[in-house]
């Protein structure tokens, strides 16, 4: 079966061709060069960039692909939750071409997407299995029990992860994505320098970023760094310091998760999920059985939304031209 993905749920416009759950093709144009001077992500551009780059990156996907509109058997599109402006680009579009072609439509939630990335590897789990999603608008545990049988086990009160990670790199006038960057920088940053909280919130499982964004925030004003950057090396070392908390709760959290549903098995997965610390002390957490997607599948990407509107078709589900797309969406 050929299927086309479309995920322009945020800001990057993105189109995918799989057989089956093999990727032909996963083409994610980037808008960040649009966005990076704000320090964050306007709606309003993003919208207008999805229309103008939709149709091409479509083309490119199907001629990546070699595959021809009229082979794809299921067009899956992201209908939510994300920015509404955008969700509306790739929805219309998805459903024109569905129209047009006469191929099923069948809308698929983000998260599941990024959940689903992991169907994408070669080596991916049984269920039941603990997902961790930490993007730039999640950060939320859940058990997987079968496609499409999720439960929220815990979910973040205030900021997600990506978040603090970018409104942290916006105080260290590192640009807009701060995850990579902060990344890059904490490799050669002294963790030792700066101790930062770990908001771990005892008996419950909860995140809070945004006490953590604060503590940073009061420690450049203590230096002395309010109305200025700090030099690169305190940016390294408060990197350090941010990640090490970041990292440390995100861990703990799988921990606890695991053992409170009695798991073996977890998928780290969200843009987050890139991270390479928190990619490595994955790897040493004992009594489960870690799977992490590729670095490309876990930041936002159309195969995986194609991957979860397959498993979704195959148990005999399909959209119609009703379909509407939610900034918020539970899954
Ligand atoms: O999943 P994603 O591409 O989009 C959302 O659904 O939000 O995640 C984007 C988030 C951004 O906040 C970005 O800073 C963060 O993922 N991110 C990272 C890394 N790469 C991307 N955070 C930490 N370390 C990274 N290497
Ligand atoms: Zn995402």
């Amino acid at each position: 079966m050929i299927i086309l993905g479309i995920d322009t749920s945020c800001d990057d416009t993105s189109v995918a061709i799989l057989e089956n759950r093999k990727i032909l093709s996963n083409i994610v144009s980037s808008q960040i060069k649009f966005h990076s001077k704000y320090g964050g992500i306007v709606p309003e551009i993003a919208s207008r960039k999805h229309i103008e780059w939709i149709w091409d990156v479509t083309e490119r996907a199907l001629n990546e692909a070699k595959v021809k509109l009229n082979d794809v058997d299921l067009i899956s599109v992201c209908h939510g939750p994300g920015l509404i402006g955008s969700l509306l680009v790739g929805l219309c579009f998805a459903k024109a071409l569905s129209y047009a072609s006469h191929k099923p439509l069948i809308g698929v939630n983000h998260l599941e997407g990024h959940i689903q990335a992991i169907f994408l590897e070669e080596k991916f789990p049984e269920f039941p299995f603990l997902t961790l999603i930490v993007s730039g608008g999640h950060t939320s545990l859940y058990r997987v029990d079968d496609f499409g049988k999720y439960k929220e086990l815990g979910r973040t009160r205030d900021d997600a992860a990506g978040e603090a990670y970018d409104k942290v790199a916006k105080m260290l006038g590192l640009g807009y994505p701060g995850g990579p960057v902060i990344d890059a920088l904490a490799q050669n940053g002294d963790v030792e320098k700066f101790n930062l909280p770990r908001p771990y919130l005892q008996g419950t499982l909860d995140f809070s970023f945004s006490g953590l964004k604060t503590a940073v925030k009061v420690l450049l004003r203590n230096l002395g760094y309010e109305e200025e950057f700090p030099p690169e090396e305190i940016k390294r070392d408060i990197s350090a310091a941010f990640q090490a908390s970041v990292v440390d709760v995100l861990i703990e959290k799988v921990r606890w998760a695991g053992a409170m549903e009695n798991l073996k098995r977890v998928v780290i997965t969200g843009g987050v999920a890139a991270n390479s610390e928190l990619r490595k002390r994955a790897q040493m957490i004992e009594d489960l059985e870690v799977y992490l997607p590729s670095k490309s599948l876990c930041t936002d990407n159309a195969a995986m939304i194609a991957v979860a509107g397959y498993h979704r078709f195959l148990r005999g589900e399909k959209s119609d031209l009703y379909l509407n797309a939610r900034a918020y969406l539970p899954l």
